[in-house]
């Protein structure tokens, strides 16, 4: 087992912040997770799971060990007539995955192509967009404990998905015994996830119902499209609002979009006619934070170099490059800490106006 010292962690995080692991493992298989979890010296320390790096914000040097998931590999499990199974290495991209199904001839993950991060970190926060959740794809997971080193299988319910949420997100709280509260399940921190299987259910029917994509339809006069074609709008549609990390440090969306009852949408619908909703099934009614935070006037402005993304508001960026000055003398781009001052100054302000508190959808490290 190899474990490097001071990493520098800026290429593994898109939003391009300048901090260090002080040590850092890659792991390739269960065994080297076996292998970490028995050292030791190692063993015992507490561990930081690295993906994608594409939902957290890194306010310092992360001083546990980070486990950085490399596990690969791309196959097909089944071939049923009801189902593609698939299974992907933690460690795969999750667009490679989803472009890898296509060319195979497996659709059903076409409406969330373009997602940056990697597949072991999908389930964690429930990624989704256009209309699917990972969870309406979902089969089960492995993961190893990364206390006891135990290689376990989770399914869907198991994994307690919600809306960008998991067992994952949350820690597992002891049992109360003075209010009578069962102890509490969670795997944050706990977990390393190896493998995702996904169904990819037949016969494919596409996914159309999201607005954007009804415009690309009407634009195009393509009634039925391929799921080659959904494919190509969901890239055309995140490439013209969404900021390539590639290009612009960000986490994707920073607050995730939130509900409240109908009573109180009709009081803020009062106040606020154009506010952009959605009635779900359970009754309770979405609002797009995007749009509360550009009705506060966020969109385009800045605190040092973390800036609220011209074209949609609900993303974070960072204006530097990340880099290190040249005489050594430290980021040139946006910190953690300037990027949640930032996003505090817009909590406040939505809260200010229309009463509702954001909640920050990436992980603060
Ligand atoms: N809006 C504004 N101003 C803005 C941004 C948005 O008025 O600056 C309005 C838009 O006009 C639209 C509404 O808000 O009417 C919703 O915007 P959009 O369609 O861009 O979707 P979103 O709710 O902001 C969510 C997900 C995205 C996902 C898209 C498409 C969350 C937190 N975000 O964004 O997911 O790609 O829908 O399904 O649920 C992510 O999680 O990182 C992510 C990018």
């Amino acid at each position: 087992m190899l474990v490097e010292k001071n990493v520098p962690l800026q290429p593994y995080n898109t939003f391009h912040i300048v901090a260090k692991a002080h040590a850092l493992v890659r792991v390739q298989s269960d065994a080297d997770v076996q292998t970490l979890v028995a050292d030791p010296q190692l063993g015992p320390q507490p561990k930081f799971v690295l993906g994608g790096g594409s939902n957290i914000v890194l306010t310092g040097d992360v001083k546990p060990v980070v486990l950085k998931v490399e596990v690969m590999g791309l196959r097909l499990l089944q071939d049923t007539e009801r189902a593609w199974i698939v299974e992907a290495g933690g460690g795969e991209s999750w667009h490679e995955l989803v472009r890898w199904t296509l060319e195979q001839g497996y659709p059903g993950l076409e409406n969330m192509a373009l997602i940056p991060g990697s597949v072991g970190a999908a389930p964690v926060q429930n990624i989704g967009a256009y209309g699917v959740e990972l969870q309406d794809r979902f089969e089960s997971l492995d993961a190893v404990d990364l206390q006891t080193g135990q290689v376990f299988t989770l399914d869907a319910a198991q994994c307690a998905f919600g809306y960008r949420d998991s067992i994952f997100k949350h820690t597992a709280a002891p049992a109360d015994v003075a209010s009578g509260r069962p102890a509490g399940l969670g795997l944050a921190g706990r977990a390393l996830i190896t493998r995702v299987r996904l169904r990819l259910p037949k016969p494919w029917k596409p996914v159309l119902g999201y607005l954007d994509l009804e415009k690309k339809m009407a634009e195009s006069g393509i009634t039925e499209p391929t799921a080659q074609q959904i494919f190509d709008w969901v890239c055309a549609i995140r490439r013209a609002k969404l900021p390539d990390p590639a290009v612009i440090g960000n986490a994707g969306s920073f607050f995730k979009n939130p509900t409240v009852t109908p009573e109180q949408c009709a009081d803020i619908i009062a106040r606020e006619p154009k506010i952009v909703h959605y009635h779900l099934d359970d009754g309770t009614v979405k609002l797009a934070a995007g749009w509360l935070i550009d009705a506060c006037g966020w969109k385009g402005k800045s605190i040092g170099q973390a800036g609220v993304y011209e074209k949609q508001a609900l993303v974070l960026v960072n204006r530097g490059g990340g880099e290190t000055g040249e005489d050594g003398s430290g980021p040139k781009g946006a910190t953690g800490g300037e990027v949640m001052t930032l996003a505090k100054a817009i909590q406040t302000s939505v809260y200010e106006r229309f009463g509702i508190l954001l909640e920050p959808e990436p992980v603060v490290v």
